[in-house]
């Protein structure tokens, strides 16, 4: 049954892998959060091109792993082990990228927190720790990475989630607030960006299954779209350059977010009542 579900929600596309090559051969790209989950489905995906492929994440072994695995491959591969939470790694990572003409970066590293306010009254550092990773820390990659990428005319690819476009969700605040600052900075910075040869795409993606859904039971039973729909979708954006992917029924809950703002709200206040 889950699996027709899917099967509706999230389609299966078929990329054009010519058109790919065509676009990928011999770019320089940059994938954050690359060890797990949709950035190493990602790197696989990709290794199977003529390019150069920047992996970074904090899994030094699973970086390491992914490098050996893939050393025949086309694709050259190249790792670096950061926590880009962490300011000093961040330009140490910055730093490194120099030796680099960067065409594409791919903004995948993310943390997600789901918990609720009321268990979080002495723990503000989560709301620290989100944005500095998923606000902070792309924010700070992108600034630095805008004159070789204006340069090449490059693109950069913000994997987001498709919740930044709905009505809010209960326990979700640090996650939520956080993917939402950098969207809307995205979107504040494009046409700047775009003027200055720099394309930008957002992917807003539904449920995944990866291992950041895992410590969420109530996800267990819910449609996911897997990794490698995940990567094809990323993929297709690099193909197209369209500014966005999102599930073809996010238009639905996004009027839905907006006409029914108080009656969710409501509902949200009814099923923690009955909790
Ligand atoms: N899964 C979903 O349902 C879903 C839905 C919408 C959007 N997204 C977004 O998709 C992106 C990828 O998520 P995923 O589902 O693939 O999650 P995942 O399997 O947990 O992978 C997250 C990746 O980010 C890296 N990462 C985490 N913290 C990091 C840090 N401080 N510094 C450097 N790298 C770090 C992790 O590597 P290390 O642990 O080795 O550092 C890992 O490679 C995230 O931005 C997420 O917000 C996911």
């Amino acid at each position: 049954m889950k699996s027709i579900v899917e099967r509706i929600l999230f389609p299966r596309i078929n990329i054009n892998k010519d058109l790919l090559v065509q676009k990928l051969q011999q770019k320089t790209i940059v994938i954050t959060g690359a060890s797990f989950g949709i950035g190493e489905q990602l790197c696989r995906q990709l290794s199977e091109i003529d390019c150069q492929l920047i992996l970074v994440a904090r899994t030094t072994e699973k970086l390491l792993k992914i490098q050996q695995e893939l050393q025949d491959k086309p694709a050259i591969i190249y790792i670096f082990s950061a926590n880009l939470g962490d300011e000093a790694q961040l330009d140490e990572f910055i730093s490194y990228l120099k030796q680099y003409s960067i065409d594409i970066v791919i903004n995948n590293a993310g943390k997600s927190i789901c918990r609720p306010i009321m268990h979080s009254l002495d723990r503000l550092h989560d709301f620290q720790r989100t944005m500095q990773l998923n606000y902070f820390a792309p924010v700070k990659l992108c600034l630095a990475l805008i004159p070789q990428l204006q340069k090449n005319k490059g693109h950069f690819i913000n994997i987001s989630a498709v919740n930044v476009l709905l009505a809010p969700t209960v326990y979700w605040a640090a996650y939520q607030a956080s993917k939402s600052a950098f969207d809307q900075w995205l979107r504040c910075a494009e046409a700047e960006l775009l003027m200055n040869d720099i394309t930008i795409s957002t992917a807003y993606l539904p449920l995944v299954k990866t291992k950041m859904i895992e410590p969420t039971a109530a996800y267990k039973s819910m449609p996911t779209m897997s990794r490698q729909q995940a990567a094809d979708h990323i993929c297709q954006l690099m193909i197209n350059h369209r500014v966005y992917y999102k599930p073809w029924w996010a238009f639905l809950g996004q009027i839905a977010s907006v006409i029914f703002a108080t009656s969710w709200l409501r509902l949200t206040q009814f099923y923690l009542k009955k909790k």
